[in-house]
């Protein structure tokens, strides 16, 4: 019951955060593209006020007119003033209670990455790993900050700060896919960006914008760079949402994490996410760079080149006995008797590895129903997921953290199977 009630929190929550996702990517991006799709106004402007651009939109059944002003708008800044900050705020906070539920309640089987090449990261105990995993998004923001403090305070150096917020982010990546199992690695990185997005918004987009309106209300001119810097904070943050959505869909693609070069593949998509971002950006802009989404379109080919599952290891690095009889071509009844056994014995293998977990009812702590709605426990569900099934065990994603102890000599009868 206990585990069935965490399931539905974890849907409940998951809704609510993919709604706010969407209502706070949303909005930046429609603000984005509004200040890229301002033009000049036109005809004699009032010297009272400083109108920036204009743009005109046609939308559900009516035409809107926005304007912008910079510091002088020509109306009161009252209560009806539209602020944007619950969605950001709710998009973190649903996101960080479902890696609490999901991921810090269960560090061993979720986190911790026994098989890291880092003799430290492979021992941390399920204490350390989860105090590993806050530390990151707090020191990924403070580190984030930091940068954007000393190399471009004045916005003198915007070009310099996103390559090195690139380069941070690629050590983010390297960091978190050592210390941390594949899935969870994504999902931090992610979650690096995401705080850091959320953490603009509170920390420095809406106080400056409060200083302005404080100023504007009692008659003093607002502080340009208080508006400068929450344009760089939010531009920085148009970048980041394409990668932060892949990161967190990530989850569904075992192709992507489990492997060797998963924090190079995280790089690249990243990469791909935020030229495509910039294709946008500049095509609102009336500029229609087509190079962009080409150069992300050949950084997501040679993702798919790497990521690909290699192919299973060939029977000369380890021949098996029903490899060497098929060679044979012996008669049909015996190859049918061979395929028999192969099933045996591989489903004497996941109901030793896998079936704590992918069962009907698992027996695993914290499991209410089979992990990905995949069960193990028949020899039907066995060969009807038999691709993943390799895949899985092959790339060594599965068993998790390898809790279930499943040898070398495992994987490879299960490489070997034809079902
Ligand atoms: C400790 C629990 C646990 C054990 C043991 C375990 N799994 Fe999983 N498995 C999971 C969880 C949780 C997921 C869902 C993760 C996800 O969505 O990526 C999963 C997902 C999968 C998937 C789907 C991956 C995909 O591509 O979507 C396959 C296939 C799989 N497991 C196979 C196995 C096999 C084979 C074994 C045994 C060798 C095994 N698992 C052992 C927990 C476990």
């Amino acid at each position: 019951m206990e585990s069935y009630l965490l399931e539905f929190g974890n849907l409940l929550l998951r809704w609510l955060h993919v709604i706010a996702a969407i209502a706070w990517i949303g909005e930046s991006i429609y603000f984005v593209m509004l200040d890229n799709s301002l033009s000049a106004p036109k005809g004699e402007q009032d010297p009272r006020y400083d109108l920036l651009g204009e743009m005109s939109s046609v939308h559900g059944g009516g035409f809107y007119h926005n304007q912008k002003y910079l510091t002088r708008p020509p109306f009161p800044l009252d209560n009806k003033l539209h602020w944007s900050f619950w969605k950001s705020y709710t998009t973190w906070l649903s996101g960080f209670a479902l890696f609490c539920l999901l991921y810090l309640s269960n560090p061993a089987v979720y986190l911790a990455n026994p098989s890291s090449p880092w003799a430290w990261a492979a021992v941390l105990t399920p204490t350390e790993v989860n105090i590993a995993a806050i530390a990151l998004l707090i020191v990924g923001w403070l580190v984030y900050d930091e940068l954007c403090r000393r190399i471009s305070p004045e916005m003198q150096r915007d070009g310099l700060l996103s390559v090195a917020v690139a380069l941070m982010m690629a050590g983010v990546a390297y960091f978190s896919a050592h210390v941390f199992q594949g899935r969870a690695a994504f999902l931090l990185t992610g979650a690096v960006m995401a705080t850091c997005m959320s953490a603009n918004v509170l920390f420095w987009i809406i106080p400056g914008q409060r200083r302005m309106v404080a100023a504007l209300q009692a008659g003093e001119t607002p502080n340009p760079l208080d508006g400068k810097r929450g344009k760089q904070r939010s531009v920085h943050n148009t970048y980041f949402t394409l990668p932060v959505v892949f990161l967190m869909i990530s989850n569904h693609y075992a192709f992507a994490y489990s492997n060797d070069t998963a924090w190079f593949i995280m790089v690249l998509f990243i990469l791909a996410g935020a030229l495509i971002r910039q294709y946008f950006v500049l095509r609102h802009r009336g500029q229609n760079v087509l190079t962009l989404p080409a150069a992300s379109a050949i950084l997501l080919l040679v993702i798919g080149m790497i990521a690909a599952p290699s192919s299973t290891p060939s029977d000369s690095a380890a021949p098996s006995t029903h490899a060497a009889s098929s060679n044979a071509a012996p008669p049909a009844s015996s190859k049918a008797e061979d395929k028999g056994n192969a099933m045996q014995s591989v489903a004497s293998v996941l109901q030793e590895r896998c079936i704590a977990c992918h069962a009907a009812k698992p027996t695993q702590p914290g499991f209410a129903a089979p992990p990905a709605g995949i069960r193990l426990d028949n020899e039907r569900d066995i060969r009807l997921h038999y691709v993943k099934i390799k895949q899985a065990v092959a790339s060594k994603y599965m068993p998790l953290a390898n809790m279930t102890k499943m040898s070398e000599e495992e994987r490879q009868l299960i490489a070997q199977w034809q079902p």
